[in-house]
């Protein structure tokens, strides 16, 4: 299989140097709208390749988005037009209903896939079985140092509270972890966001509270720093090297 990379930063580069290692991918086609990213990258894999995306399109039979929602406006809709499969990390780019409709309906007539990791959170894959059933209630909670909010509070402040629509508006930095939240469970008007700038803590960290018929569900995860971007969570990069590994496996586990 070969892969297509957009966007060679920092989970851009974590996915392909993993996907380096994969016995199941041949080639990796490249492109950063940062060329010497692109140059970075390919300098340190062995099966890399730079090219404009127009170009390794029908070479390639998935394509992983790590750039920005900027990238996904450009290249989405052309991805799943060839009929190709689209993992997707700006997946804030996907609030917007009409263009997200738009890529769905693209993708069924095409057949292929819009994949998006879980990301930076953990328990989207209990949100999204529980969502099957009647959820009577989604909550992320998120609650940063303030310093990496750009702020000196010096007491637990709650920033924001209200639907993950509102929280994207007034919030656009935390717009992966509430859309992400949202599409695996009740999407953006009726999931419950609160921002928290807390002293007390020093990682990142996204607390899913979720209720239904399923039973009740809390999901917490305090994320590292990537040593490559401090402002990305690492664990953003092993769930999309995870994602990827689901796709050249045999065995696929979780749902
Ligand atoms: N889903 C999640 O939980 C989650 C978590 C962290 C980051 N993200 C998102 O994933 C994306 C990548 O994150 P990162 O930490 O690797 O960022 P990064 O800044 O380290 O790397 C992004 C790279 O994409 C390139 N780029 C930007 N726009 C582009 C375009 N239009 N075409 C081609 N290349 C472009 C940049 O030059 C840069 O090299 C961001 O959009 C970020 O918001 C999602």
């Amino acid at each position: 299989m070969n892969l297509g990379i957009i966007g060679c930063g920092a989970i851009g580069t974590d996915v392909a140097k993993a996907a380096d290692k994969m016995e199941e991918i041949e080639k990796i086609y490249l492109f950063d709208i940062n060329m010497a990213k692109a140059k970075k990258l390919y300098k340190i894999i062995d099966k890399g390749e730079i090219n404009p995306v127009e170009d390794f399109l029908e070479n390639v039979e998935v394509i992983f988005e790590g750039a920005s929602q900027q990238a996904v406006i450009k290249y989405a809709e052309k991805i799943l037009r060839a009929g190709r499969d689209l993992i997707l990390m700006s997946v804030g780019s996907l609030f917007d209903d009409s263009f997200r409709k738009k890529l769905e309906k693209i993708a069924r007539e095409k057949n292929c896939k819009i994949i998006i990791p879980s990301g930076a959170v953990f328990g989207i894959d209990g949100l999204s079985s529980a969502s099957i059933a009647e959820l009577d209630g989604v909550t992320l909670v998120t609650t940063k140092p303030p310093s990496s909010l750009g702020k000196s509070y010096n007491k637990r402040t709650v920033l924001f509270e209200g639907n993950a629509r509102d929280a994207v508006k007034k919030f656009p930095k935390n717009i992966n972890v509430a859309a992400s939240v949202s599409l695996a469970g009740i999407g953006f008007d009726d999931t419950i966001v609160e921002i928290v700038a807390d002293p007390v803590v020093t990682r990142i960290n996204h607390k899913i509270l979720a209720h239904g018929k399923f039973g009740r569900l809390r999901a917490e995860v305090e994320n590292m720093p990537n040593p490559n971007n401090p402002k990305s969570s690492y664990m953003a990069s092993l769930s999309a090297i995870a994602t990827l590994k689901r796709i050249v496996s045999p065995i696929q586990i979780g749902a």
